[in-house]
């Protein structure tokens, strides 16, 4: 039986609630805008994806890029998971959140010298390297360290992950990896450098996958790069698939863990050996709300009625950057006819919109409204422009929040200015 998506927020007639919360009484405590998450809704999403591949040999790398705030790595350690780092700050945040450098896996296009020299002197788990060049990098850095880095190859497969163009990754046309055809040859050229240790291969074509399809293309065409390396001899460990696995926007899984694990390991399978998983959205995405308030209502002649938010694209970045669509809950709900709204935010920017022509009931200001699926690509993504300082964010836990990040300060801010 198809299992059915955890839906943390759940209005009642005592207003909304977060789990057992009240998100009135975060608002309260916190102001707005605010990041609510629900700890329950990351274990079972945690859970999910676990017990989705029990039966092969796995480990869960949690990218966090989706969210790194440091209350939810630790609770994700704590359900066994590992880390999935894209920067040395991300590899920092890990440790710091109790992470083993072991434990982690570090990705990402265009590693600075200085970080690849950290990663290998704090013996991270596995570097996955972006291209020829970088392992040569990685070989000469290790070297000169006396040490030898467990490495992986990244390859770019020219498959279509059908998502939205800015986050799809593996067709040629995107910068990332190398062309599977070149991995046996960069392989075989480099194996017997003394400061590499090939541990792994790795592959990941995109974000928001909705569709098996190409989850399954991408695993085999890796499988199969996999069975010629271990023929050549190199002893793989573990096949890398990344993240990617997408979540219903629409309050309903489009995709859920147990269809991905579906295509997958029949691919998988052929060669038997340990797959590392790399979810971020998956994991973190339907847990979290952005808790916003109405500061003004616009109507135009032609009939177009705009509220406008205290939030807008400095906290939420995806409607103005992929056009993403969000459910929008308004927290005072009015009797009376639904009608079309554009919410918005408060930045002087035309593409501040999350949404446009939404059916709501009526908005007046000083309502609070939440943005929901806001888990993964929210906070993270923040800036400061128009000098907006960063929203904290709570987690909830059963009948309990805590903040787990304070508001920003303009001393914050300041603090990095002459
Ligand atoms: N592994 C690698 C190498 C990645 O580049 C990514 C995401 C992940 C894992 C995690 O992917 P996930 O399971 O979360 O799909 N800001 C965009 C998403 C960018 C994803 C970048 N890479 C958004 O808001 O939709």
């Amino acid at each position: 039986m198809r299992r059915l998506v955890y839906l943390p927020f759940q209005p009642s007639p005592a207003g909304l609630l977060c789990d057992r919360v009240n998100v009135h009484s975060i608002v309260e405590a916190v102001g707005t805008p605010a990041y609510v998450y629900s700890a329950e809704a990351i274990r079972r999403a945690y859970r999910d994806i676990d017990g989705a591949f029990a039966e092969y040999p796995h480990a869960i790398h949690y990218a966090l890029k989706a969210n790194s705030t440091l209350a939810l790595l630790r609770l994700l350690r704590s359900l066994g998971s590992r880390a999935d780092a894209n920067s040395w700050g991300e590899i920092e945040v890990a440790q710091r959140a109790g992470f083993a450098p072991s434990d982690i896996v570090f990705t990402g296009v265009g590693k600075t010298r200085d970080e690849l020299a950290s990663a290998i002197a704090h013996d991270v788990g596995t570097i996955n390297a972006e291209s020829a060049g970088e392992l040569d990098r990685i070989a000469s850095i290790a070297t000169q360290q006396g040490r030898v880095a467990r490495v992986a190859l990244r390859v770019n497969p020219d498959i279509d992950a059908k998502s939205h163009p800015n986050i799809s990754t593996g067709l040629k046309s995107n910068k990332f990896g190398v062309p599977i055809q070149d991995a046996r040859a960069i392989y075989a050229e480099r194996r017997h450098l003394s400061g590499l240790k090939f541990v792994g291969v790795h592959i990941h074509i995109g974000s928001q996958i909705t569709s098996a399809e190409p989850l399954a293309r991408a695993a085999r065409a890796l499988v199969s790069l996999a069975r010629e390396l271990c023929a050549d001899g190199v002893a793989l460990e573990h096949v890398d698939l990344g993240g990617g696995l997408g979540i219903g926007y629409e309050g309903r899984p489009l995709l859920t863990p147990s269809d991905y694990a579906a295509a997958v390991l029949p691919e998988l399978r052929q060669i038997g050996i340990p797959v590392v998983l790399e979810p971020g959205r998956a994991v973190v995405g339907n847990a979290g709300a952005l808790v916003s308030r109405v500061v003004d209502v616009k109507r135009f002649p032609d009939g177009r009625q705009f509220a406008v938010l205290d939030a807008g694209m400095t906290e939420l970045m995806r409607p103005a950057l992929y056009g993403s669509f969000h459910r929008i809950l308004s927290l005072a709900p009015r009797s009376g006819d639904e009608s079309a709204w554009d919410i918005v935010g408060p930045i002087c920017e035309s593409s501040d919109v999350f949404a446009r022509e939404r059916l709501l009931p009526e908005l007046r200001v000083d309502d609070l409204v939440a943005v929901l699926d806001t888990g993964a690509y929210g906070a993270v993504m923040a800036s400061n422009y128009n000098r907006r300082f960063l929203a904290p964010e709570v987690l909830v836990d059963n009948d309990r929040f805590e903040i787990i990040r304070r508001r920003q300060t303009l001393d914050d801010v300041l603090a990095l200015e002459s």
